[in-house]
């Protein structure tokens, strides 16, 4: 790490020497007291590219100029939309374009997968998942179970951390993996848990999963826009994530997947199926059985909304002018310089809260999850009415997410400041 220096003066020069300094200007900041606001909040919603409203106004314009001839005329026909996000999305998330659809939401995306990928036969039931994953899966997990006439609490197993622990040690995944290897069908864990910020090692999951026999899968909310992936090369069956975090695409943004090529021209695999996922070239002649798009668009059902397209793309575009390997060298230093700002608060005013987020590069990505011992609540609330924009997970945890697109050194600063004024000042 680098020798950082607890400074406005210090915070100020990295700004200065930021390549991507000038990509704040590119969003709107939310204003608080006729300030703009420390947004630390990129893992919950990432904030609005000033172009979103301009692309979304195209595709209105398109509708108006031509109706549902939109989606084959004009500068960017509806129909080839799509290509337009996989080609960026695929250096993000390390795939092959065609591996990637953009469709539906995030806890629709993984039923539909668990559909192809979650086939429970004879003794090979079980799913292996982390503790504590993000409730939506636990929900998903859980009447996938059933809807196969399954009981949950024999079929799921959770990895969980030591006691006294946060992180959820490697070794026991793999333990875990190989106790319940002839009975495994499936494992599927978030590349980086959205309460502990742990960056989980995918390569080592997929490998350990696939020779056991289960097929592997990841829930990348918090990974994809945040750490380097490499999804293709990591072999991983099928993945899926939201963009409205890191991606910066809007609530309720549409979502991401993906699926490993092998699969794509795979005929035996099961399906949910709809038209949109019906071979391109003949989809209009609207003839009786389903002749999938041999690559991963071969699982879209429905029309997609070219509105959520055009406000991804919006984000998409900033992404790919900023270079995505830029973003992550900044990721890397700017939560860095908030581990070490953290750090010094910690000095000063020992046992306030503990960082269960891991130390380690590989095991963390953007995020911070400090566990407040008492009065956390109140800690949140102050750090609010000052203009920083926090995450407040009941009962005990704030989380820091800064972005590197938008958020300072100097905020980052600013942040430490504040913690040690509050904490001075008593709760
Ligand atoms: C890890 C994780 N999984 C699933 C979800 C649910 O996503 P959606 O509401 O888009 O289905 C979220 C939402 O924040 C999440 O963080």
């Amino acid at each position: 790490m680098t020798a950082f220096e607890n400074s406005l003066s210090y915070a100020q020069e990295l700004d200065a020497n930021d390549p991507l300094k000038d990509f704040r200007s590119k969003f709107i900041i939310p204003v608080h007291e006729g300030k703009e606001q420390a947004y630390f909040l990129g893992n919950s919603l990432g904030l609005q590219p000033k172009t979103t409203k301009a692309e979304i106004s195209k595709i209105l314009d398109e509708w108006g100029s031509y109706g549902v001839e939109a989606f084959f005329k004009g500068d960017n026909p509806w129909l080839h939309f799509h290509e337009q996000l996989t080609i960026p999305l695929s250096l993000i998330v390390g795939a092959l374009p065609e591996e990637i659809s953009v469709m539906n939401q995030l806890t629709v995306n993984l039923h539909l997968m668990l559909a192809s990928f979650y086939l429970p036969t004879g003794k090979r039931k079980k799913i292996l998942c982390e503790a504590k994953a993000f409730p939506s899966d636990q929900y998903m997990l859980e009447t996938q179970a059933k809807h196969h006439g399954l009981d949950p609490e024999e079929i799921i197993v959770e990895v969980t951390p030591r006691p006294g622990e946060h992180k959820i040690h490697t070794e026991d995944i793999l333990t875990a993996i190989n106790q319940h290897k002839s009975e495994l069908a499936l494992i599927l864990f978030s590349g980086l848990n959205y309460y502990s910020g742990q960056v989980f090692d995918m390569k080592m999951i997929t490998e350990a999963g696939q020779a056991v026999g289960a097929k592997v899968g990841f829930d990348l909310a918090h990974a994809a826009g945040n750490i380097e992936l490499k999804l293709h090369d990591w072999n991983v069956d099928f993945a899926c994530w939201c963009n409205y975090k890191y991606l910066n695409s809007g609530p309720g943004a549409i979502g991401g997947v993906f699926i490993h090529e092998r699969y794509h021209r795979d005929r035996a695999i099961p399906r949910l199926a709809g038209w949109w996922g019906y071979d391109k070239t003949t989809r209009f002649n609207m003839e009786k059985g389903f002749q999938p798009i041999p690559s991963a668009e071969g699982w879209q059902l429905s029309t997609p909304s070219t509105i959520l397209y055009a406000s991804h793309k919006a984000a998409l575009d900033i992404i790919q002018s900023a270079g995505w390997f830029t973003i992550l060298e900044k990721s890397r230093s700017l939560n860095d310089y908030l581990w070490h700002i953290i750090d010094d608060v910690q000095n000063e005013f020992a046992n306030r809260f503990t960082c269960i987020t891991p130390r380690l590069n590989e095991e963390k990505g953007s995020q911070v999850s400090l566990l407040t011992h008492s009065k956390g609540r109140k800690l949140f609330d102050k750090l609010t009415r000052a203009g920083f924009i926090t995450d407040w997970r009941e009962p005990d945890l704030v989380r820091l997410a800064p972005v590197p697109l938008y958020n300072t050194y100097e905020e980052v600063w600013r942040l430490g400041q504040t913690l040690k004024q509050i904490l001075a000042e008593g709760l």
